[in-house]
């Protein structure tokens, strides 16, 4: 839709609606955002100039939904921004109402019971809800298992603290499920707080701001991503509501003031001594994961394929997606065939999702990180700081902190063997540094150290 710009349109366009606009204020500024006249957008909706001129001056108040999607189209109005036109449009002002009355106030259930992370859950669930940490964000490679422990932590401080629980999932708002009509806290929160801003984000936050109030409240924002997010936003939301706690799950840090990074390790996996005792191994959490996923009836851990699974639960590093998936194949596959195949090719079996969150994980590290990392690549086993500054030859709190950021960023782990300050490279990361194509510098081990 062209037409030109005019001062009042380019005003209207940038200060954007009032707080709280009605469907006929909501309807005037998106046409003239679009620089379109009553008389183009009639053309272009196949509605009549006088229904849109009676609808922007509110003498219509309840537009029919078929007459409300035909504006929409004409305007060109997507995503979020349709969404919240065409709410606006029942009735009720552009409002969600939701209130904490009617509203969803408890997490979703989860589907199964957790494996291991008593002492994740418990040690953030107490922050949260008992100390004075009011923005955690929980770090880790795709499958680590974020989404899982946040939901229990929601459900922890819903339980124990009472607290109302304002759950919003950024997958909801994929276009499918936009189609099929989100769920309202998720779509208030991403309207609120997601980058880039759309017309009636000011008006979202205001609602949000509104819901929570002074209340004790958690928020929790699963599969947000730093680069998607308002900053200023969430922070404003932050400091306007005083006791609201924010739980994010995300791949990296948001580096907002205040804020408590806590980056989830993959679930333990067993040590070798292990490897032929079946009810130590059962203790185990990687190997408890499995086993419950593995739907072939009457399968039991014995001292014959113990040391088998443990190393299927070594090789996939104790990830809790990947193990889901290789306890699918244990229908057809003893688990020393499993085994073979996973060594050979883990990726045809588990997806390539795993290696992708490898590979884009090794291309996001800084090159002084890289360069460390691949020495200890090369080490066979756990390794020690100690190790690691001798292998570097860097000074010993320069490695230290190349080897927390490693840790951060969720390739190197701490390792299963019992005892202080060991830690391994994870598998996966190992396997995708030796197979990397020649040419292709994953990591750059002669440069930088
Ligand atoms: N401790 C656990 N006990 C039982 N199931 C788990 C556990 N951790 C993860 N899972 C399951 O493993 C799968 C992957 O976990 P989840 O979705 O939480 O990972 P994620 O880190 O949030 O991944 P993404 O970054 O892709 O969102 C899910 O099906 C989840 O229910
Ligand atoms: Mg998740």
């Amino acid at each position: 839709m062209s037409g030109q710009v005019t001062p009042q349109v380019r005003r209207a366009a940038e200060v954007g609606p009032r707080e709280t606009p009605q469907f006929g204020e909501l309807l005037r500024w998106h046409r003239m955002r679009r620089g379109a006249t009553q008389r183009q957008l009639a053309d272009l909706s196949t509605i009549s100039v006088r229904a849109i001129r009676d609808l922007e001056l509110g003498k219509a108040h309840r537009p029919r939904r078929d007459t409300v999607h035909l504006i929409a189209d004409g305007l060109g109005l997507t995503g979020q921004e349709r969404n919240h036109f065409e709410k606006a449009a029942g009735g009720a002002g552009p409002e969600l109402k939701l209130s904490y009355a009617a509203g969803p106030v408890s997490p979703p259930a989860p589907m199964d019971a957790l494996v291991g992370r008593e002492a994740e859950v418990t040690m953030l669930g107490d922050l949260l809800g008992a100390g004075n940490l009011r923005l955690v964000t929980v770090t880790g490679l795709p499958g680590v298992g974020k989404s899982r422990v946040a939901l229990e932590i929601a459900g922890f401080l819903h339980r124990e603290h009472r607290l109302p629980v304002l759950w919003s999932s950024a997958s909801d708002q994929s276009a499918a499920s936009r189609d099929t009509g989100s769920d309202p806290v998720s779509e208030l929160v991403a309207l609120a707080l997601e980058r880039p801003a759309v017309a009636a984000a000011g008006t979202a936050l205001a609602e949000l701001r509104g819901l929570v109030g002074d209340r004790l409240t958690l928020l929790v924002m699963d599969g947000y991503e730093q680069a998607n997010v308002d900053a200023d936003a969430l922070s404003g939301l932050l400091r306007h509501c005083g006791r609201l706690r924010v739980l994010i799950t995300a791949r990296t840090p948001f580096q907002l003031p205040g804020e408590r990074e806590f980056p989830l390790e993959p679930l333990a996996v067993p040590h070798r001594r292990a490897d032929r005792d079946p009810a130590e191994l059962a203790r185990v959490g990687s190997v408890q994961l499995l086993t419950r996923c593995i739907g072939r009836t009457g399968f039991r851990l014995t001292a014959v394929n113990s040391p088998a699974v443990a190393e299927v639960c070594r090789l996939l590093d104790g990830m809790p997606a990947p193990l889901q998936v290789a306890a699918s194949w244990f229908m057809v596959c003893s688990p020393e065939t499993l085994l073979q195949y996973l060594r050979d090719d883990p990726f045809a079996f588990v997806g390539p999702e795993l290696g992708d969150a490898g590979r884009s994980e090794l291309s996001a590290l800084a090159d002084d990180e890289r360069a460390l990392l691949a020495r200890l690549c090369a080490v066979d086993g756990c390794w020690s700081i100690a190790d690691a500054v001798r292998l570097s030859s860097l000074a010993p709190a320069a490695c230290a902190r190349l080897v927390r950021r490693l840790l951060m960023r969720g390739v190197v782990r701490t390792a299963p063997e019992p005892g202080p300050g060991g830690f391994v490279v994870l598998e996966l990361i190992k396997l995708l540094h030796a197979d990397r194509p020649a040419g292709v510098p994953y990591l750059r081990d002669e440069a930088t150290v």
